[in-house]
């Protein structure tokens, strides 16, 4: 096989998502970054998702720090970062002021691929992300959010790769947040999107059903041009299949990938270590979990479940809220459990089971429901929608028409924010501005920091 596969390393990203709950501190990614970067990864992943949120919330770290040190210390591989279209980092929608000045610094301060999705799958709202991306000369991936249901069909995804080429990007990626992509279904979905589009096509997949290996060399069979791995000692489980494993398995292949493999087993050591230090933060599921394949929660989702079920003292509720997660996605249509419909979905079963079911509406599922975060998949459930519409009223145009520019305001919030707290006025510099939209609360710690 000559073709040449890309390889992307996820460990410092999703990796540390998906196994640690993404509380993987800078100053133990900086001494092992310079191994990173001679491997010849075809991208790291290490920035967004919920990278952004964390530094802020948990790590007291300013995120934009962490993007350019990480960027310094990698100057040779390409930095990739999720967003998530126009939620960018957040999970609400934001203006097309806030997104193009977001993916300006994004791309200012280090990062040189940006894979874009939204949850609903609805293009209008990766549209203008991808455009701002573009005329930032930064490298566009359009996303397919991959799901079962009985409203997803091959043909929604070889449509919705169509657009995702017309909209110009420079590759598409099939992600597959919640391990469910059988190596069948991978192999005739890519070799049908091989056939309709000529973008690059890269794989997304985790192991959490412990198909990933298989779907990967199957994708690689159909002719995909791109994998996402992570280091063996954070790789599995609710993670990715392993950088080594797929390694192995593709120079027998006789795939020629130009990788270092004496840099990669000092990195997979590296972390071995660095993993203990952040066993705390580790889910408890061990080995392959199928229930995946029924109720499609995915990993980062389930262990966040687990740690906030652990916190109100119902540890065993898991089960219970995690089929309820199933009937509010089908009352709504059958969106994918992906940021920020996972959270909400999530919120919402696990208040349907603590209360009496649709008791209380969260003001983001009534936003859900009535179109506010785009077009859903399906249908929706018409006793949610009655009780929906008793709030606001229902939209079907691009929710973010409805945004108004409103960065200056933040600016002028945040001087305010800053003198009120007796610090230092950080509000010049628009990074922190983002910063500040994002994250709104919680935000208090970094800019004492950011102010001294
Ligand atoms: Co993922």
């Amino acid at each position: 096989m000559n073709k040449k596969i890309g390889i992307t390393e996820v460990v410092l990203r999703d990796g540390n998502q998906s196994l640690l709950s993404t509380r993987l501190k800078l100053e133990d990614i900086i001494p092992i970054a310079s191994s990173l970067d001679d491997v010849g990864y075809s991208s790291i992943e290490s920035w967004g998702g919920a990278i952004f949120d964390s530094c802020v919330r948990y790590l007291n770290e300013d995120p934009w720090e962490r993007l350019r040190a990480i960027k310094a210390a990698m100057p040779k591989t390409k930095q990739q970062m999720l967003l998530r279209g126009q939620n960018l980092v957040g999970y609400k929608h934001y203006s097309d002021e806030i997104v193009a000045k977001f993916i300006e610094k994004s791309a200012h301060n280090g990062v040189d691929i940006f894979r874009i999705f939204d949850a609903l799958n609805d293009i209008r709202n990766i549209k203008h992300s991808v455009e701002i991306v573009k005329k930032n000369n930064r490298h566009a991936q359009g996303t397919i959010a991959y799901t079962i249901s009985p409203v997803h069909t091959i043909d929604t995804w070889i449509d919705l790769a169509k657009q995702i080429e017309d909209l110009d990007c420079d590759s598409l990626c099939i992600k597959d947040m919640s391990g469910i992509l059988s190596p069948e279904y991978a192999f005739n979905l890519i070799s049908k999107l091989k056939d309709n589009i000529s973008i690059p096509i890269h794989l997304h997949t985790h192991a959490t059903t412990g198909m990933s290996n298989l779907a990967n060399m199957r994708a690689v069979d159909a002719g995909v041009d791109n994998i996402d791995t992570s280091i063996s000692s954070m790789s599995m489980g609710y993670g990715h299949s392993a950088t080594e494993t797929m390694i192995y398995l593709l120079n027998e292949k006789g795939v020629d990938l130009d990788i270092n493999l004496a840099d990669i087993l000092k990195i997979s050591e590296y972390f071995k270590k660095v993993r203990e230090k952040y066993s705390e933060f580790e889910g408890s599921m061990k080995g392959v979990d199928l229930q995946m394949l029924i109720n499609q929660v995915p990993g980062g989702m389930l262990s966040n479940l687990e740690t906030q079920l652990k916190q109100l003292g119902k540890e065993e509720l898991l089960e219970e809220v995690v089929s309820e997660i199933y009937e509010v996605r089908k009352d709504l249509g059958f969106v994918p459990l992906v940021t920020p419909a996972s959270q909400i979905i999530g919120a919402q079963a696990l208040s349907n089971i603590l209360n009496k079911k649709y008791d209380t509406l969260s003001v983001e599922i009534i936003d859900l429901v009535l179109g506010y975060y785009g077009k859903l998949p399906g249908e929706a459930d018409p006793i949610l929608l009655e009780k929906a519409l008793k709030n606001k009223k229902r939209i079907t145009d691009r929710p973010a028409d409805f945004l108004k520019e409103e960065f200056k305001t933040f600016q002028i919030n945040l001087k305010e924010y800053c003198n009120k707290m007796k610090i230092n006025d950080v509000s010049q510099i628009d990074e922190n501005v983002l910063t500040f939209i994002l994250i709104p609360y919680g935000s208090e710690q970094i800019f004492k920091k950011l102010a001294s």
